[in-house]
């Protein structure tokens, strides 16, 4: 199975280890890493950690993590994963894009092309994913994409020292192809 998978201005793909640089300038971001909860600062080490045990997660069909990179200038922009539930045979999504680069819809394309990918190569049967409820511009790509809110779960997550409500958003298959019609 290849792994390349275009849009109109996106290839989303597996990464390479030399992506590692790129990775932590673009994650090295105070705004990003209070969102995401990601190490501040986010050092070479870390994006070098989590690009080394890719591959085999790959292999073994646990999760695909991929650069979102520009078709016009081949430049990596964000990523986007999707993390199997083999047992219950759903993916989560989780995504970011660099600071520089939101508001053009490239997250919602890069969620597009996911989604695609999980129902018609994988044949998963639910596609789902989870953002802070104030996070407006996450509960937005989610909804675009068509993914319908099932719920809210009450301070959910603890970052910086404070309690997060949750949304949960989900796509079933039969959803899917059904809207596609
Ligand atoms: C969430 C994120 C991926 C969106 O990336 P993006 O490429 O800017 O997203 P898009 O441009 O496809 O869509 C964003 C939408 O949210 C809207 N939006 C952004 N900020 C908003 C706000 N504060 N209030 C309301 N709408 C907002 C945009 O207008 C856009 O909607 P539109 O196309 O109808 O105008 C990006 O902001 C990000 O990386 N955030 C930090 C990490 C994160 O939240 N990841 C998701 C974890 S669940």
């Amino acid at each position: 199975m290849s792994l390349k998978l275009k849009t109109d201005r996106l290839t989303l793909q597996p990464f390479q280890k030399e992506d590692a640089i790129r990775i932590k300038d673009l994650a090295n971001n105070k705004e990003l890493a209070t969102i995401l909860g990601l190490p501040h600062p986010y050092e070479l080490e870390h994006a070098e950690e989590w690009i080394a045990i890719q591959p085999e997660q790959i292999q073994e069909g646990l999760e695909y993590p991929l650069t979102i990179v520009t078709k016009n200038d081949n430049q990596i922009i964000g990523t986007i994963t999707l993390r199997i539930d083999k047992s219950n045979n759903k993916g989560e999504l989780g995504y970011w894009i660099g600071r520089d680069f939101w508001g053009n819809g490239f997250a919602t394309e890069a969620v597009n092309r996911m989604i695609e990918f999980g129902f018609n190569h994988l044949d998963l049967n639910k596609v789902w994913a989870s953002a802070i409820s104030r996070n407006k511009a996450s509960t937005i790509v989610l909804e675009k994409a068509g993914l319908q809110k099932e719920g809210r779960l009450k301070q959910n997550r603890l970052l910086q020292n404070k309690y997060k409500d949750v949304d949960v958003y989900g796509l079933l298959k039969n959803e899917y192809i059904r809207a596609k019609r």
